[in-house]
């Protein structure tokens, strides 16, 4: 109730003839900057939505900005206009752009030694993995082409070591393309598939359980029927905004995942941003497996799972009773856990993504969240700013959101569009879905500065 009210006065404190108008001439001023970036867009007919992947017609104003370089922090994109970059490619570049250390391990792997992908085993295979173990805990280390990959096999993995069907996720919560996983709770609190779920195999209420975030007993509910063979999670949502689990919240959930034989993936893919060793170390959590992709390349495609000594040793007998896991039995893929991704993320794990790394990316996501705090206060708005080390996140409403379902129903396109609108065209990025901005290490200071400048200017003309 509190915080449905606190919905009411933020957004009875916004002007919408005013925002309308507002967003109206940014919209117009975008027009104005790009019209390399529109006309690439507008010849690009043999693709898709007109964009390489359709995601990327998602950009606020019509089109999306095509780039000509990016380096670190920085994007160019085709009409000149260089942009500080907080979006990192939705965590993809979390290491920074081209960062020197990949350029040159990629420069030797590729042009020096030779050789991409071979369907042979390389050194860095082993050093990546036990590097993996040593940040995660976790002592068996898997590669796959993306985070999605690794969810979905891991789920496999899982469903083999079990014998169980089924598997859980929270509402609201995104595990990439993996068919499972697009349920959410509707208003009554019945499962149904995510809205916009594009022509799923089959209902997957039939393979899936959902229950919010945050919500024990729910939990135990679900999981007390004994068919499920993990859950899924982040470990704290980062999809839907940024929910942080309640204290203590997570020494709950493995409890009820071991006393019903469920097991507990945790997919770090974004929360690796909670430093080091993701929210698993941060938190000090006890997952079976986790799951991770985007940034440990810096980019390069590739992704990784780790699983307990106990799960890998029940997948391990799985497969002496006939899983086919060296071969076609929808576990692997061609490319996975070839040359050049382990080499990228050799790269990055001995050399971006360092301790230090992450101490300066949360320094710096300190003062993010903190001018953007200052400036909602200022502006007297009912509006939260929630931090996961290195990347911040802001939603219209306060307090901060608990649940999938709330932090869903905080969402407000028209701003959105306003505020991306208001940083693009004065050259700061922040990711194109919901509002998060993520450091990475070659963030600056007067990086940050820029954005709580702009953020600030853009609140002074929505607030007059
Ligand atoms: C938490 C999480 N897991 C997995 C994925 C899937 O990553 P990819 O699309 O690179 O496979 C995403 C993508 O946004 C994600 O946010």
């Amino acid at each position: 109730m509190e915080r449905a009210n606190a919905w009411v006065d933020s957004v009875n404190t916004v002007d919408r003839v005013r925002l309308e108008a507002l967003t109206e001439r940014e919209r117009a001023l975008y027009l104005e900057r790009n019209p390399r970036s529109r006309a690439l867009f507008e010849s690009s007919v043999n693709l898709v939505a007109g964009v390489p992947m359709t995601w990327m017609s998602k950009w606020a104003g019509g089109f999306p900005l095509g780039f000509s370089r990016a380096r670190g922090a920085s994007l160019t994109d085709l009409d000149g206009h260089e942009l500080v970059d907080f979006a990192l490619g939705d965590t993809g570049a979390m290491a920074g752009h081209s960062p020197e250390a990949l350029v040159a391990a990629l420069a030797e792997r590729v042009g020096s030694w030779g050789g991409v992908t071979t369907m042979l085993p390389t050194e860095d295979g082993q050093w990546v993995a036990g590097e993996l173990t040593r940040r995660f805990a976790l002592p068996r280390w898997s590669f796959t082409l993306s985070a999605t990959d690794a969810n979905r096999w891991v789920l496999r993995l899982a469903r083999l070591a079990t014998g169980r069907p089924r598997v859980m996720v929270f509402s609201y919560s995104y595990h990439g393309t993996v068919d499972e996983t697009f349920v959410v709770l509707d208003g009554s609190g019945r499962a149904r598939p995510r809205p916009g779920n594009v022509a799923p195999p089959v209902d997957p209420t039939t393979t899936t359980r959902v229950v919010e975030f945050n919500d024990l007993d729910a939990l135990e509910r679900e999981l007390s029927s004994r068919d499920v063979a993990a859950l899924l999670c982040e470990p704290a949502l980062t999809n839907i905004g940024i929910v942080l689990p309640d204290d203590d919240y997570f020494r709950g959930v493995r409890a009820i995942c071991d006393a019903t034989g469920t097991l507990l993936i945790l997919d770090e893919t974004h929360t690796f941003s909670a430093g080091p060793g993701g929210a698993t170390r941060r938190f000090d959590l006890r997952p079976d497996a986790v799951t991770i992709g985007k940034s440990l390349g810096g980019g390069v495609p590739c992704g990784a799972y780790g699983l307990s000594e106990e799960l890998n040793d029940r997948v391990l007998a799985g497969v002496l009773e006939g899983a086919d896991l060296d071969d076609v039995g929808g576990v692997g893929g061609t490319l996975a856990g070839n040359a050049l991704s382990l080499t990228a993320m050799r790269a990055v794990l001995s050399q971006v993504l360092t301790d230090d790394a992450f101490a300066h990316m949360e320094l710096l996501a300190d003062v993010f969240a903190h001018d953007v705090r200052a400036a909602i206060a200022n502006y007297e708005l009912s509006w939260s700013v929630v931090q996961l080390g290195a990347r911040c996140e802001y939603r219209y409403v306060a307090p901060a959101p608990r649940n999938g379902a709330d932090s869903a129903a905080a969402a407000d396109a028209r701003l959105d569009e306003y505020l991306h609108l208001y940083g693009v065209n004065r050259g700061v990025v922040i990711t194109p879905f919901h509002n998060m901005a993520l450091m990475c290490p070659a963030t600056t200071r007067e990086d940050v500065r820029r954005h709580g400048e702009v953020f600030t200017a853009a609140l002074g003309e929505l607030l007059p």
